[in-house]
């Protein structure tokens, strides 16, 4: 979470700064601020809200350096204002820390300072480091963060200047930092994306890893002090790929990218010759007779769908989990556990420990992520990535429809290796996974009667989402989504648990999105919306082409292309996604930073 951009070279770091915060902003948009290093002083200008404010006040006051720290945050302790926003200085003023994580003694080590008679100027824990920092300062940047990170303990990306010294220094434990590299500049940030105009050539810190990043060289060592090498790797992101290409949003470029994100996920991995999927994976899948999957919020819904799927084509039982809930129960794993953990960021605090848990219990370790060089893929014992491109909108979508079309190859490489996927419904599944990109296409095209029924019902106060089985998950995605970005309160429900209680909430105001896909529980789902009709609820179904019956019991339909039932969850996610998109354009929400949210989740 946060935004961090550092620069030190021959440009106006201002400005490279601000645009690398426009690239990052995802990240947490609640205040933004700089600090440059100007005629050997440190200027520093923050303001709370969006990072527009503090361009805005950039335009009144030149800041002519070629070194300098930015941040977009993402309040953690502290109201998002002024003070609270960082960079915090020290009381000289003349060093600026810019921190993202938790200083967890952050109150001891704040008692001793103002018992030492240092004044704070905000409620941060960041602010700490400040403080101490400047305590241990003799001269050595670098020496006086080492000095200070052996007492402050806890999450951080940490990014320092001071307005002696030629570089910043950072350090890393758990919050992500990469360094960019250049001729005669370099630069550091949160995520990659900030330092697409200017290199590809970059190097992800790892966990205990300091630097001292000057415009003609980087030093990198651990915490005490010992070099360390890291390996220089060369992103294959364009530009392009994280700008919104004539999109008013990424969210709806995203949602539009998702045909060749599901060929960027899926070709080159089938094999039709043998009805199998090569995933290039060290890991023996043969070897296994449970699997955990692990994730957060989408992901954790991609992966429910991957219990289905794998539980049908490998006959392997798969238990699926919140990674919040998994890492503190003590969950019964061993040697015979494959964990899967799914993450779009590879950041997330939560699904990071909870896949460190699998690991300290014994099981094999497969992470399906989307970000290259991620905390998660160095944690892991084999990575599968799903190849979408950088995600800038804060709802997942193409991120989302690739993680299931991943964990399809996963079912379909178990199950052959286990023996336990046929030859003939092996062909007709990697067929159909074969055709989803055109299937995504075809349900795309149904935006202009999604965003007529997004009109009709924006005033809704709340919506009910039902699905069964494989649709289940589909049904809280949904959900998910148009909460996130609309606002509206939404439920999800396995839609045959409706009698158990939400039927309650039926009446006339309601609109109740059911998932009536071609599948065996068809009919069942049917008598379901004959429950919620009965009531008085409005009913908008997603129906499967060609099904002339949705029509006589839904108000509204969807229509989504035909596909294998497993695959259905891929193609029915797509107009949730755009129904969300047009509801929230309809109220006017701020779609791409949705209040309170921020991308990756790298605090518990
Ligand atoms: C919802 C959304 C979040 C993420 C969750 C996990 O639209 O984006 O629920 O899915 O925070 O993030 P990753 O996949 O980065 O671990």
């Amino acid at each position: 979470m946060c935004g961090i951009v550092g620069y030190v070279g021959f440009r106006e770091a201002a400005g490279v700064l601000l645009e690398g915060l426009r690239r990052l902003e995802y990240r947490g948009y609640d205040s933004a601020g700089v600090a440059v290093k100007v005629n050997g002083r440190l200027e520093v200008v923050k303001k709370a809200g969006k990072l527009q404010v503090l361009a805005e006040s950039l335009k009144e006051r030149a800041l002519p350096g070629t070194l300098g720290v930015g941040h977009t945050r993402w309040a953690t302790h502290g109201a998002p204002n002024d003070p609270n926003a960082h960079p915090h200085s020290s009381e000289d003023g003349r060093l600026a820390v810019i921190h993202n994580g938790i200083i967890e003694n952050y109150l001891p080590l704040k008692e001793g300072l103002l018992q030492r008679g240092h004044v704070f100027a905000s409620e941060t824990d960041s602010e700490v480091l400040a403080h101490l920092i400047e305590e241990k300062y003799q001269g050595n940047l670098y020496q006086a963060v080492r000095l200070a990170l052996q007492e402050a303990h806890g999450a951080y990306g940490l990014v320092v200047a001071h307005q002696d010294s030629e570089e910043i220094v950072v350090a890393r434990t758990v919050s992500p930092l990469v360094i960019g590299l250049g001729e005669g500049e370099n630069f550091v940030a949160s995520d990659v994306p900030a330092l697409l105009p200017y290199t590809r050539r970059v190097i992800f810190l790892h966990d205990g890893d300091m630097a001292a990043i000057g415009k003609e060289g980087v030093r990198l060592t651990d915490l005490k002090g010992n070099p360390v090498q890291r390996e220089v790797v060369e992103v294959d992101w364009s530009l392009e790929d994280s700008e919104k290409g004539g999109y008013p949003h990424y969210m709806l470029k995203e949602i539009y990218e998702q045909p060749w994100v599901l060929e960027n996920t899926l070709g080159g991995r089938l094999r039709e010759e043998s009805a199998t999927a090569e995933l290039g994976l060290k890991l023996d899948p043969a070897r296994y007779d449970k699997v955990h999957v692990i994730a957060c919020g989408s992901a954790y819904y991609a992966g429910w769908v991957g219990k289905y799927l794998i539980e049908a084509l490998a006959r392997v039982p798969v238990e699926v989990e919140v990674a919040s809930e998994y890492r503190y129960r003590d969950p019964v794993a061993d040697q015979k556990t494959l964990a899967i953990v799914i993450s779009q960021s590879g950041e997330t605090i939560d699904s990071l420990e909870a896949i460190r848990e699998a690991a300290r219990k014994g099981a094999g370790t497969l992470g399906i992520i989307n970000a290259k060089g991620s905390s998660i893929t160095r944690e892991v014992d084999d990575t599968l990535y799903i190849h979408a491109g950088p995600e800038i909108g804060v709802a997942s979508t193409k991120a989302y429809t690739a993680m299931i079309a991943a964990m399809s190859l996963v079912a379909v490489w178990m199950g052959r290796a286990k023996g336990r996927l046929q030859d003939q419904p092996a062909a007709e599944f990697t067929a159909e996974l074969r055709k989803l990109p055109r299937l995504v296409e075809e349900a795309l095209e149904e935006r202009p009667e999604i965003a007529r029924i997004a009109l009709k019902y924006h005033q809704a106060s709340d919506y009910l989402f039902l699905g069964r089985h494989i649709q289940a998950p589909t049904a809280y995605e949904g959900a998910l989504k148009l909460k996130e970005i609309s606002y509206i309160h939404a439920e999800a429900y396995p839609a045959g648990e409706m009698k158990h209680g939400p039927i309650a909430l039926i009446d006339e105001h309601l609109p109740v999105v059911v998932l009536t896909t071609e599948s065996p529980l068809y009919e069942k789902t049917v008598s379901n919306i004959q429950e919620v009709r009965a009531r008085g609820g409005r009913v908008i179904a997603l129906a499967t082409k060609g099904d002339s019956e949705a029509k006589k019991f839904a108000q509204d339909v969807i229509y989504v292309p035909r596909t294998h039932p497993l695959l259905a969850p891929i193609v029915s996610a797509v107009p949730l996604q755009l129904l969300a998109y047009e509801t929230a354009v309809c109220l006017g929400r701020d779609v791409d930073q949705p209040r309170n949210l921020a991308k990756s989740v790298t605090v518990e």
